[in-house]
């Protein structure tokens, strides 16, 4: 994918490329003209031995010119610039469904709409951490807020930026013309993990979609069975989330390994066969001890030992 302003992949980013290159267009104009009549007066009339410069007074002609023709160019742009805010702020029209975006340190979660198709049979709504999938075509409302500091949602090639403001929600739209995988990434500098805070959104063909939701309905749906609820909850509050993705939770940390499956790999971290209550409670109490220089800290001692046992019993779901 080029950058925005040569591929632009939806109404947005195709509304502000136009804006764009229009300005970019006149920017370039203006300069030929004026660095061309700089250069035009200064060799043709520079100094030069016995000659006398001749004492003017004003040009009404020319100074009309410059006067009138950047004064109708502003006017024009402001124009053109309203025009284009009105479609780009209109968020409320012709919506096909509403996002909840939440930006925190350092990672985006998504909830999406109490729609039936997003439905788990525990009676909450799907989640995602990092990546929104949206359908093809359709202007998709989101809702951004913040958990801690001020972030910045934008995907340039689906066009449109905007803060995301801790106590206040700000909205915006983005729709994708093609399916595809649009990448984006945090816009305003909000601590250490800054750069890794990034954003994907992967556009289905609308008939492909429902069939999407279903597969992440029943990951989430594994992932969140009310026994285990404390686990999970325990998991994505706590240190784990900052490092572990689980898909179908707000957990989409890129540091350790993802975890969605951890019930049914061979083993933990290549170092502790099979996975089961007694392996991963002695991996979370101390996994240096198994794996020294392992990235995966000590939390004997950092979680209560109620909390790790939830935690591991919430992971054991997680075939
Ligand atoms: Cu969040 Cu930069």
């Amino acid at each position: 994918m080029g950058p925005w302003p040569l591929d632009p992949r939806g109404p947005l980013a195709e509304s502000i490329s136009f804006v764009y290159w229009i300005l970019f267009g006149c920017a370039v104009v203006v300069l030929a003209i004026v660095v061309g009549a700089l250069t035009y007066s200064g060799i043709k009339f520079r100094d030069r031995p016995g000659r006398v410069a001749q004492q003017i007074h004003g040009q009404n002609q020319l100074e009309l010119i410059w006067t009138v023709v950047p004064t109708l160019m502003v006017i024009s742009f402001t124009v053109l610039s309203w025009d284009r805010l009105n479609f780009i702020n209109d968020v409320n029209s012709n919506v096909a469904m509403t996002v909840k975006v939440e930006g925190r340190q350092w990672a985006w979660g998504f909830t999406y709409p109490d729609q039936t198709i997003f439905k788990l049979p525990d009676g909450t709504v799907l989640q995602a951490g990092e990546q929104l999938d949206i359908p093809v075509g359709q202007k998709i409302k989101l809702e951004l807020t913040s958990k801690d500091v001020i972030h910045s949602f934008w995907v340039p090639n689906i066009g449109g930026k905007k803060d995301a403001v801790p106590g206040h929600t700000t909205t915006m739209w983005i729709q994708a013309d093609q399916p595809g995988t649009y990448k984006g990434q945090c816009f305003e500098f909000c601590g250490d993990g800054h750069a890794d805070m990034l954003i994907t959104i992967v556009a289905h063909p609308q008939a492909e979609y429902a069939a999407w939701a279903k597969t992440a309905v029943e990951d989430a749906a594994r992932a969140s069975s009310p026994e285990t609820k404390a686990g999970r909850d325990a998991f994505l509050a706590g240190p784990c989330a900052g490092c572990h993705t689980v898909k179908g939770t707000t957990a989409a940390g890129k540091v350790g390994p993802e975890l969605t499956h951890i019930a049914s790999k061979p083993n933990i971290a290549g170092v502790l066969s099979p996975v089961n209550q007694d392996n991963l409670t002695k991996w979370v109490h101390n996994a240096p001890s198994f794996k020294p220089g392992t990235l995966m800290p000590k939390f004997d001692g950092v979680l209560p030992d109620q909390q790790i046992d939830q935690i591991v019993q919430w992971l054991l779901t997680l075939k």
